[in-house]
């Protein structure tokens, strides 16, 4: 990319991306990320402050339906600094949001990962492996903490249902609204 059309790329991205991050309507935030390369999916939410790789936009994919809260990070690209370069060099990897699937506020999720549809990740999650479908996911790194199956929460290893059903508090996924924020 000759320097010229890099400056223009970079300022178009800059703009889009400041409207995007403080824009009051949840639909023009994903039309600006939309117009940034974004991949994004029918009725998704995208929140405010939201960071989505800004300089491959475009290997960012979010599907429909798929929630990302206020505050998340996608990135779809790592490299070191100039002198760790050799060990960690520039490297872009694909990451895609399943259909349905909900990123809590303050997630981060690196390069190359695939957040299976309908899976939940919980509020501040570092997701640096693939999560299967229908999971919920916590914490740093994000490990799967339950399964949803059925409508139902499942805890991993335990009774269909869950033990005393305690954890059954969210008992739906279908149907229910997302809350945005
Ligand atoms: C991921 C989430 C949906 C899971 O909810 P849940 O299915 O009701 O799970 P529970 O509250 O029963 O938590 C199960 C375990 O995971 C832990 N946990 C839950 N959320 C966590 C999080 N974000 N980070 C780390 N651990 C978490 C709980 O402490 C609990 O651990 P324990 O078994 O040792 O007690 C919920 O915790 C969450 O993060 N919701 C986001 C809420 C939010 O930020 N809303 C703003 C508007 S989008």
């Amino acid at each position: 990319m000759s320097q010229s059309r890099f400056v223009l790329f970079f300022l178009k991205n800059w703009f889009l991306e400041r409207l995007a991050s403080f824009c009051p309507v949840p639909s023009w935030r994903v039309v600006f990320h939309r117009w940034r390369g974004v991949r994004i999916g029918e009725n998704a939410y995208i929140g405010y402050g939201v960071i989505i790789d800004r300089v491959y936009p475009e290997m960012v994919t979010i599907e429909d339906f798929a929630v990302v809260a206020d505050r998340c990070i996608i990135t779809a690209h790592g490299c070191g600094s100039i002198p760790l370069q050799h060990l960690y060099p520039r490297q872009v990897k694909p990451v895609r949001i399943g259909r349905g699937a909900w990123l809590s506020p303050a997630c981060i999720v690196i390069m190359g990962v695939e957040i299976g549809e309908l899976s939940v990740i919980g509020t501040g999650a570092v997701v640096t492996r693939s999560i299967p479908p229908k999971s919920v996911a916590v914490g740093v790194p994000a490990k799967v903490i339950k399964t949803l199956e059925g409508g139902t929460l499942l805890e991993p290893g335990g009774p269909a249902g869950g033990g005393d059903g305690s954890r059954n508090r969210n008992p739906s996924v279908e149907g229910k609204e997302h809350g945005g924020e």
